[in-house]
């Protein structure tokens, strides 16, 4: 059976962005620039992006690529079947994430709906909305159908063109809310605490908390990359396609801070006191700020920014359907219809527990309480600490461990440079030589090992 391709470059920068692009880069950025003290967390993370994720990227999106295999079968047939263990740990890290990120997308999306009928009140009962499953189990069961619509259509057919479709257009609204929010009253207190950094706030949890962040929003570690690598043609520039989808990635992340410390500013007239530094910024916060923008501004901005949330949601969750339903077309031969409709519902069954624990079942609910932690963590959040903040890295080091040290530097130099004759010798390169074998796998284990024992322990 042929397997599917991006058309061309655009097409995978597209799709690969699209991935990296989603709630991460919306709710998450803002949120943990503001826990993160401000402008010293986006120093850090612009850091971070590009010295430590993109040679992650490079490695990622170099297996896929030479291997011309879903994320598991990448290893094999690279000529290391024993490694495919990292490619199943990757697949694992993704469905737990896309359990809990449907239930997110699903909130998106029913505010989308609110928005659009000028219920800003709900803001007030987020816990009543959140805990009414029938209705946010429908809002993600749609939105797991359009996801898995998506898939079924194939590589170029369906999540092509959905992420060259979505992408320019959630450019298009998230500019045009920024544009709008600095026109709003203290917008610049906002734009002050985003931009100028304190550095005496710079300490470890800042930096752990962008390493994350920042690993997290590029879809590092999970084979993401290494299954839209294995769709790219080999005349491909490959290096300059990873550096366009870090600095896309980062432009929205950037952007949305641009929409969201106005309001903030707006919202707290231009004290910045007491802002909120959790995942209710997005939910909770906002819908006041678009209340008190009066009619029809705060029903149109409202409507945009879910809507734009929505579709940054659904391009990442089409690449996190995309890596499991590879594996099975590839590697047991399913038809990519069966295994799109396979994978979907079973991520809609494992996404339940998350479903139910945000206020309908007090067990769930109040789910673990952590050592040293005063207050109990709901499944959802357990599911994200266990996934993103831990498996994501662990899986991210192995990966890299295999590609410098068991494939070997000089066969991922050879297929990056293929489509990019000027790789070899460049700095970048260089700095490849020194930087994944020796350093980042090392600082990924080190993250892996704290965040288990900080968190778990
Ligand atoms: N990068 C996405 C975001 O920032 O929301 C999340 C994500 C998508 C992580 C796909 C991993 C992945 F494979």
């Amino acid at each position: 059976m042929q397997r599917g391709s991006f058309s061309g470059r655009i097409g995978f920068i597209a799709a690969a962005a699209g991935s990296a692009v989603g709630l991460g880069n919306i709710w998450g950025f803002p949120y943990k620039v503001s826990n993160g003290g401000g402008a010293i967390f986006v120093l850090v993370y612009l850091i971070i992006c590009f010295a430590f994720c993109l040679p992650v990227m490079l490695a990622e999106i170099a297996i896929g690529r030479a291997s011309g295999s879903n994320s598991v079968g990448a290893f094999a047939k690279l000529g290391f079947r024993k490694w495919r263990g990292i490619g199943m740990l990757g697949i694992i890290a993704g469905l737990l994430i896309f359990s809990f990120y449907n239930v997110i997308a699903g909130w998106a999306f029913g505010y989308t709906l609110e928005m659009a009928n000028g219920n800003f009140g709900i803001a007030d009962s987020f816990g009543a909305f959140t805990s009414n499953v029938v209705k946010i189990g429908i809002y993600g069961a749609v939105f797991m159908l359009i996801t898995a619509l998506i898939v079924t259509q194939g590589v170029s057919g369906g999540i092509e063109k959905a992420s060259k479709l979505l992408m320019p257009a959630l450019l298009v609204m998230i500019v045009a809310l920024a544009i709008y929010a600095l026109t709003l009253p203290h917008a610049m207190e906002g734009i002050r605490f985003y931009l100028l950094p304190d550095f005496s706030k710079l300490n470890g949890k800042v930096i752990m908390g962008a390493m994350g962040q920042a690993f997290f929003s590029l879809s590092l570690g999970m084979g993401a990359l290494i299954t839209f690598g294995s769709y790219v043609g080999k005349q491909e520039n490959i290096v300059s396609s990873a550096v366009i989808i870090t600095l896309a990635d980062i432009t929205i992340a950037i952007l949305a801070g641009f929409m969201i410390f106005p309001l903030l500013g707006f919202i707290t007239n231009g004290t910045m006191n007491d802002i909120p530094q959790g995942p209710e910024l997005v939910f909770v916060t906002l819908p006041h700020v678009f209340a008190s923008m009066g009619e029809p501004y705060g029903t149109i901005f409202g409507t945009c920014f879910f809507l734009l949330l929505c579709f940054a949601a659904l391009t990442s969750t089409v690449s996190l359907l995309e890596v499991p339903v590879s594996y099975l077309v590839d590697d047991w031969k399913l038809k990519r219809r069966s295994a799109t409709w396979l994978v979907a519902a079973v991520i809609f069954v494992m996404g339940i527990p998350s479903l139910l624990s945000a206020g309908y079942s007090a067990n769930l609910t109040n789910f673990i309480r952590y050592p040293n932690h005063e207050k109990h963590t709901d499944f959802l959040s357990f599911v994200a600490n266990v996934a993103n903040d831990s498996m994501l890295p662990l899986c991210g080091s192995l990966i890299v461990i295999f590609a410098s040290h068991i494939w070997r530097m000089k066969n991922m130099d050879a297929e990056l440079a293929l489509g990019n004759p000027t790789y070899q010798g460049s700095l970048l390169q260089r700095y490849m030589r020194i930087a994944l074998p020796y350093i980042i796998p090392f600082i990924l284990l080190f993250v892996f090992f704290t965040t288990v024992y900080k968190t778990f322990f």
